[in-house]
């Protein structure tokens, strides 16, 4: 039987994934971050899980605005590196898991998650900043990928408490797998941001604090929060926040936190967590 195992959190601005490319890791503006992601590489290599279930999000890469599925599952063997614009960063293509995806396509869709199943889906910066800080410069990846894609750019977007209930479904999908898998679930974006209009520049470090604890110990409250209330408090691009409740969602009730980080320097309040899945 597949089981989960953990759940991370990272950011995945475009700017993390540079930073890695030019070898910043380790300057001043960037140690904080970085540095934070090292228990999250020691945990990864000490754990050796078989699959990360990637929750993020398209920026306009892979879907346009004739085309914005609300939820998406990457089912390919092999996922390619989108170029964004400004060159393909220089990756490995991400190896999928073709059987899992299928499996968590049909129990969820039959089980009544209407996720769009796509065989060919480019990652941008959603994926690739999170997976390359955490496993940077791999020749291969050491771990199979299934991103499912959340819709937190162009309304309607889905609502906090359906992403935390498709972290609820996944994690049923993934008990009812046969095969033995150890599988990390990964949250990514956020936190608190703002990247145009009046508030640009808004990062709310009090706000990204209560989410970070109340995502530990009361999830629930935060699914039950509105759009409008996640964009009031932390600007209006934090709203991806709600792609966090996924992974949330697909852990125990009750989860061990060995991992917690906050950075803001940049536009972007910048967090990480590690909280270990407490009935694996
Ligand atoms: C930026 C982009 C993102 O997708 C994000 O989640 C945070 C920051 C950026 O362009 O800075
Ligand atoms: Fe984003």
């Amino acid at each position: 039987m597949a089981r989960i195992i953990a759940g991370f959190g990272s950011p995945h601005a475009p700017a993390i994934g540079a930073a890695v490319d030019r070898g910043e890791e380790q300057s001043a503006y960037w140690k904080p971050l970085f540095d934070g992601y090292k228990p999250m590489r020691a945990w990864l290599e000490r754990e050796q899980p078989d699959v990360l279930i990637l929750f993020s999000n398209d920026h306009f890469t892979s879907f346009f605005l004739d085309f914005i599925p609300t939820f998406a599952i990457a089912v390919a063997g092999q996922h390619e590196i989108a170029d964004e614009g400004w060159g393909r960063r220089p990756l490995p293509e991400v190896p999928g898991h073709t059987e899992l995806a299928w499996h968590l396509s049909r129990q969820l869709i039959e089980g009544g998650f209407d996720l769009s199943v796509c065989h060919r889906l480019p990652l941008d910066h959603g994926c690739l900043s999170p997976l390359s800080a955490l496993m940077p410069r791999v020749a291969r990846w050491p771990v199979c990928v299934v991103p499912i894609l959340v819709n937190v750019l162009h309304f309607p977007i889905p609502t906090a408490v359906r992403c935390f209930q498709l972290g609820r479904a996944i994690r049923q999908a993934v008990a009812s797998y046969e095969d033995d898998l150890r599988v990390v679930v990964l949250g990514t974006g956020g936190l608190s941001h703002q990247l145009a209009g009046e508030r640009f520049g808004t990062i709310a470090p009090d706000w990204d604090a209560e989410f970070l604890d109340r995502l530990e110990t009361d999830p629930k409250s935060l699914a039950a929060m509105s759009h409008q209330q996640f964009i009031e408090r932390g600007g209006t691009e934090s709203v991806e926040m709600i792609m966090w409740l996924c992974m949330r969602g697909a852990l125990s009730e009750k989860v061990r936190r060995v991992h917690r980080n906050y950075y803001h320097a940049t536009l972007t309040g910048y967090a990480q967590v590690i909280f270990e899945d407490t009935e694996a």
